[in-house]
């Protein structure tokens, strides 16, 4: 049979023309294609289909084919669900009818069943594909896996191909793979590193079907072709936002064991809108095809991003979803069920190009309608006194525009007012017919506008770039990583978030409208539809901030981030009223985990803050070059000195390493920093000193049993710790003491014992050093969480 087959190639190969894949040269020969799941949803609706459009492009190329639905049901009840799927592939409209005919009986006689779920059954696989290679005397190119199972199968189906199914004599291995990669940063890392043991990171081709799109895809030529008017524009001078939007109206009924372990953002925020915002924003390569210098420029846009934290977005949830989530996953009533099948999220990218330019990413499902698209606004400088119809008064803006919606094909729209798009090639077209369409605010005819000349599927695309080796439309795992690394922290602070409820298509009216304030988004009516059954054990005054005494200081208590926001608000009191007084503000700060979230508030949210007549010093350190991910001070730096305007001779790090050296005695370091207080601190009194406590109720760096009591006058020592990095640099007790104001931050369930015990000691500081923290003149005030203080 693979003989006819061959000879009706040859035949077919003289009756085609044009049409040919554009791929990079390849050595010609055998191609494997493996479709592991050949029988399952996406084979069935994407996957032959590409594959079929492949075959029919490299008809003539001199490659020849065979096709494996792989599963795991036995042959004799798979092979007829297979051949039903095949004899529904198409042609394109430039294919005739009887050679469509032809190509679709040769590709049916080129593909066949197998079960594939042993070891042995991958090893017969390989068997088979040597004995046909060895009978028909043809060289191999490669061997192509198509993996369309779930994400758990992966290692262990990459593990049997690493095992068993690799090809020899330089032919290629390729194992493409569909999202979801991981459901967060470490699950990722894990899945990234099994699939690293089996495969090399060029044989792994992890498929996000937006990158598949025909206007995804030419965000960047797009971007390079037009350089010249884009250059000047393409920055926060003239962008007024970004807007990614994916709008679906269906619901995920019959998806949801699936979808409620993940929820929008990991379904299509993280992965398929991530992509079209890096490609909007990244410095353009100079290489288009060089997959290195497009991942690098796209690293580069992840390391600017402002961190993403719960004040960053909004969740909604479809009112059906609840009680599909109780038929689909067997719950109860009372399940309580937080997934977000809607997400709107402000992000920011801090650097010189785009600082301040707000990028809203936004999906959901069961919205009013169907549409993807990327809309650049930029600002409009004119000011019309009379006819705002004049074309110059309009929006300005760049719509990259992914499909469906009123106008139902891919397109790019630039608005006339902007300027005219060179046309990219032979492959798209200008639309010029009229039609009285309304895309974003304008008439249709207020753009230009391109579309492709043939309309193809993102698959299909896909395919015939991994056929093709082209990485650059796939995922590599620095940059699935960098993606996770965002949007964990954000899926963390919104874990018990509950979603605002809306009831789906059109009467959503404009319950999900957002409103932008700042850094900050949040839904622009303030109704909050909560369904009593929703608030589960939450009393209503919950979220309160309360006030009250803890061992005989003042404590303010709340949920962790009314706790932050207040505290906040506190330090920025201080700081405005030290300046009023004395035109400058000392502020202490501690390291540790603890305060990373006030450092994000003060840099997203306090914009009035007095940082150019603020000093910031440090409570303690770690004796680690200041480079180092342990050093307190890298954390501050990373988190808020580099996110706020304020001037570097105003910010004191500790002198840890001097002489080369890291916090030996002689070099007097602890002194330096105690003369550095003196000569810039009015009478060495601290406006604020923020301390945390540790489980053993250390603070600062002074720890149980090293009778940091005992350390006389001095302001600042070298200490021990019980855990590693040993050496420290420490405030002590006289400096911290002397502060007009302490405040002692404690956050979290972890904390809740420590709190109980603390409530019932007496100030011992050798045992219990936070006992030791008493200002003089000053004021101390606890900032306790809930978790903390009710556990
Ligand atoms: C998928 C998501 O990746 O993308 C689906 O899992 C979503 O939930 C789909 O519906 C949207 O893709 P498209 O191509 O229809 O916009």
């Amino acid at each position: 049979m693979f003989v006819t087959v061959l000879l009706l190639l040859v035949t077919l190969c003289a009756q085609r023309g044009n049409g040919e894949e554009r791929a990079e040269a390849q050595r010609p020969g055998h191609v494997s294609v493996v479709i592991v799941g050949g029988t399952g949803d996406l084979a069935k609706k994407y996957l032959w289909q590409g594959f079929f459009e492949l075959y029919v492009n490299q008809v003539s190329s001199g490659n020849t084919f065979s096709f494996y639905g792989g599963g795991l049901s036995p042959a004799d009840a798979a092979t007829p669900v297979l051949f039903e799927i095949l004899k529904a592939v198409s042609c394109s409209r430039n294919v005739s009818q009887d050679r469509c005919a032809l190509l679709k009986e040769q590709y049916l006689r080129l593909a066949q069943y197998r079960q594939l779920k042993t070891l042995e059954d991958y090893q017969d696989l390989a068997k088979h594909i040597e004995q046909e290679l060895q009978q028909e005397g043809i060289t191999e190119a490669g061997r192509l896996f198509y993996l369309s199972v779930p994400a758990f199968a992966y290692a262990d189906i990459s593990e049997k191909i690493n095992n068993s199914c690799r090809p020899t004599n330089g032919a290629w291995l390729r194992v493409v793979l569909e999202k979801p990669f991981g459901h967060d940063f470490r699950s990722a890392q894990v899945l990234a590193s099994q699939l690293g043991s089996s495969l090399k990171d060029e044989e792994m081709y992890r498929i996000d079907h937006y990158l598949g799109k025909q206007v995804v895809a030419k965000i960047l030529p797009f971007r390079i072709e037009n350089k010249k008017f884009l250059d000047p524009i393409w920055n926060k001078h003239h962008i007024e936002r970004v807007e990614i939007v994916m709008k679906e109206t269906l619901d995920v009924k019959g998806r949801i064991p699936f979808y409620d372990q993940y929820g929008v953002i990991r379904d299509v925020l993280q992965n398929h809108m991530t992509e079209v915002m890096t490609r909007l924003t990244m410095r353009l390569p100079m290489n288009l095809s060089s997959s290195e210098e497009v991942l690098q420029n796209q690293l580069q846009i992840f390391s600017s991003m402002l961190p993403l934290g719960r004040s960053q977005a909004v969740v909604g949830q479809y009112q059906a979803y609840k009680a599909a989530v109780q038929q689909e996953l067997n719950k109860t009533k009372d399940h309580v069920c937080l997934t977000p099948t809607f997400a709107a999220v402000l992000a920011h990218i801090d650097d010189t190009q785009y600082e301040g330019v707000p990028i809203l990413l936004t999906s959901g499902k069961m919205l009013d309608e169907r549409v993807g698209y990327a809309r650049i606004l930029f600002k409009n400088d004119i000011f019309c006194l009379q006819n705002h119809n004049s074309v110059h008064c309009k929006p300005k803006q760049v719509v990259f525009y992914f499909g469906h919606g009123s106008l139902q094909y891919p397109a790019i729209l630039v608005s006339k007012n902007l300027f005219k798009p060179v046309l990219m090639d032979s492959e798209w077209k200008e639309v010029t017919e009229p039609t009285d369409v309304n895309i974003l605010g304008l008439p249709i005819s207020d753009y230009y506008v391109q579309t492709p000349t043939e309309q193809r599927e993102a698959y299909s695309e896909l395919i015939s770039h991994i056929f093709a080796g082209r990485k650059n439309s796939f995922i590599s795992t620095e940059n699935l990583l960098a993606s996770w690394g965002l949007w964990t922290p954000l899926l963390n602070s919104l874990a018990n978030s509950f979603p605002r409820i809306y009831p789906g298509g059109a009467d959503n009216g404009d319950l999900l409208d957002i409103r932008v304030k700042g850094k900050d988004i949040g839904f622009n009516s303030e109704v909050v539809i909560i369904s009593p059954d929703q608030m589960g054990g939450m009393s209503a005054n919950g979220f309160q901030v309360m006030q009250g005494k803890y061992r005989g200081a003042d404590m303010v208590s709340a949920w962790a981030e009314e706790l932050v926001e207040r505290l906040a608000a506190d330090i920025q009191e201080a700081a405005e009223a030290a300046v009023d007084e004395g035109g400058v503000f000392h502020l202490a700060l501690s390291g540790g985990s603890t305060p990373l979230a006030l450092f994000h508030r003060l840099a997203l949210h306090h914009f009035s803050f007095p940082w150019r007549n603020t000093h910031v010093w440090m409570v303690d350190e770690r004796c680690v070059p200041l480079t180092e991910l342990d050093s307190n001070f890298h954390g501050m730096h990373d988190h808020l000195l580099q996110h706020v305007r304020i001037p570097y001779y105003n910010i004191h790090p500790m002198p840890v390493q001097l002489n080369q050296r890291l916090c030996v005695e002689e070099d007097g370091g602890a002194l330096l920093y105690e003369k550095e207080v003196s000569k810039f601190v009015n009478g060495s009194s601290f406006h604020f000193v923020l301390l945390g406590v540790g489980y053993d109720s250390h603070t600062a760096s002074l720890f149980p049993g090293s009778r940091v009591d005992e350390l006389g006058e001095s302001l600042v020592a070298l200490t021990e710790s019980p855990v590693k990095p040993h050496q420290r640099m420490s405030l002590t007790f006289s400096a911290i003491n002397r502060a007009r104001t302490v405040a002692l931050l404690v956050m979290g369930k972890g904390k809740h014992e420590l709190i109980t015990q603390l409530s019932r000691v007496k100030d011992n500081p050798d045992k219990w050093p936070v006992t030791g923290v008493k200002p003089a003149d000053g004021r101390l005030v606890w900032y306790i969480d809930y978790d903390a203080l009710l556990g």
